[in-house]
């Protein structure tokens, strides 16, 4: 059955997948609500921008009268929320953004979708849901032993986290209090075509490929375990419309990586896809820097509850996600190198003196 889906932050990394995936392969339409901050990018929208079945509207959503505005117009039967501010870096340097778009903006959408649900007939009323899109940071750090299992208790640790730890906690005292259908999800670190430059990877990627210095935080040894963003994108689909109401299903790659291990192998696959006789070795361009203040050790996710109870399963290996995405890089410089030429260029954030 078609339906409507209202997504936030369509315009970003992962929301992006999302657009591409739902135009791409299901009937169902959708509206893009982005503020368009210098994480939004519309070229990220481009595949699918002439799709009739594809709307973008700029919007803040901490805006409440345009929220309102937006349900009663386009009146969606399924709301996938992933606008938020995103980078911990800059959590570091400005956390007043962070705790307007994560949670003032989570709550004003929360109470926009719960005045349009309450309005829908009986039918569209038990079908609508509001998946929630967070992050496994919500449950602190870890040890070199365990994985983050649904139940754990939150324990944020950076603004950024302690953002989205409140905005799922809304969440779910909307869902409780309210019984709007909502559906939470918690994923580890995404990487993929469309990773805004500031990130891990794709800022390795392109200071190895100039022959730049690659900056590594303290010895490189903090874990994360990597998701490929399209993999995301099938789960966050599966979790939208088949997810049980007030349940929340982590989501994660079941690839733990050292940031030094992720760093050393894009170094590996640039010489080899993109050898330069000037720069040689990439491996060399590391320069260990010194380490973001309060910095998670490890993140990794039991994802078993997805796999059982939704049928998902993560199609790349990292090894095979990781050549993909620097052969991306390598393939479309005009979308990096538009992106940089903005507000971002490169330069080091968080480091909170
Ligand atoms: N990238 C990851 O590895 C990761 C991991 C776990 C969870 N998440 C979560 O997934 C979601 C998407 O992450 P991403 O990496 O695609 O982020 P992103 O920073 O690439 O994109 C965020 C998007 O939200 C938009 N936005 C920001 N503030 C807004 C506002 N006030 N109103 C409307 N739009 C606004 C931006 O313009 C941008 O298009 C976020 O909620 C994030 O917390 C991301």
């Amino acid at each position: 059955m078609t339906k409507r889906f209202l997504v936030t932050g369509g315009a970003g990394f992962i929301g992006s997948a999302v657009v591409r995936r739902l135009i791409g392969s299901t009937t169902h339409e959708v509206l893009v609500v982005d503020k368009l901050t210098y994480a939004g990018n519309l070229e990220s929208l481009a595949p699918v921008a002439d799709d009739p079945r594809y709307r973008f509207v700029r919007a803040d959503i901490v805006d409440a009268a345009a929220m309102h505005r937006l349900f009663d117009e386009f009146s969606p039967d399924v709301v996938m929320h992933l606008a938020a501010e995103s980078h911990v870096d800059r959590s570091i340097d400005g956390p007043g953004d962070f705790i307007q778009t994560n949670i003032v903006g989570t709550y004003s959408l929360l109470q926009a979708a719960l005045a349009h649900w309450r309005a829908l007939p009986a039918p569209r009323r038990n079908g609508f849901r509001f998946h929630h899109i967070s992050t496994d940071e919500v449950f602190g750090s870890l040890g070199a032993e365990g994985l983050f299992q649904e139940d754990t208790p939150y324990q944020p640790k950076s603004p950024y986290s302690a953002s989205k730890a409140g905005s799922d906690h809304l969440a779910r005292a909307w869902h409780h209090t309210y019984g709007l259908p909502v559906v939470i999800t918690n994923c580890s670190n995404n990487y993929g075509p469309y990773h805004f430059p500031e990130k891990l990877i794709p800022l390795t990627i392109i200071k190895a490929l100039r022959g730049e210095a690659i900056p590594v935080y303290g010895t490189g040894a903090n874990v994360r375990d990597w998701l490929h963003v399209e993999d995301h994108a099938d789960a966050l689909l599966l979790a939208a419309e088949r997810g049980e109401i007030g349940e929340s299903y982590n989501i994660g790659g079941r690839n733990e990586r050292t940031n030094l291990e992720v760093v050393q192998a894009i170094c590996g696959l640039l010489d080899e896809l993109a050898p330069d006789a000037a720069i040689g070795s990439r491996a060399k361009l590391i320069s260990f820097v010194a380490d973001r203040p309060g910095h998670d050790a490890r993140y990794a996710i039991d994802a078993s509850k997805v796999e059982r109870e939704l049928g998902w399963r993560a199609r790349y290996n990292f090894d095979d996600g990781l050549r993909q995405t620097v052969q991306w890089y390598l393939d479309n410089r005009t979308w990096w190198e538009r992106v940089r030429s903005g507000v971002y260029r490169g330069e080091r954030l968080g480091v909170a003196i």
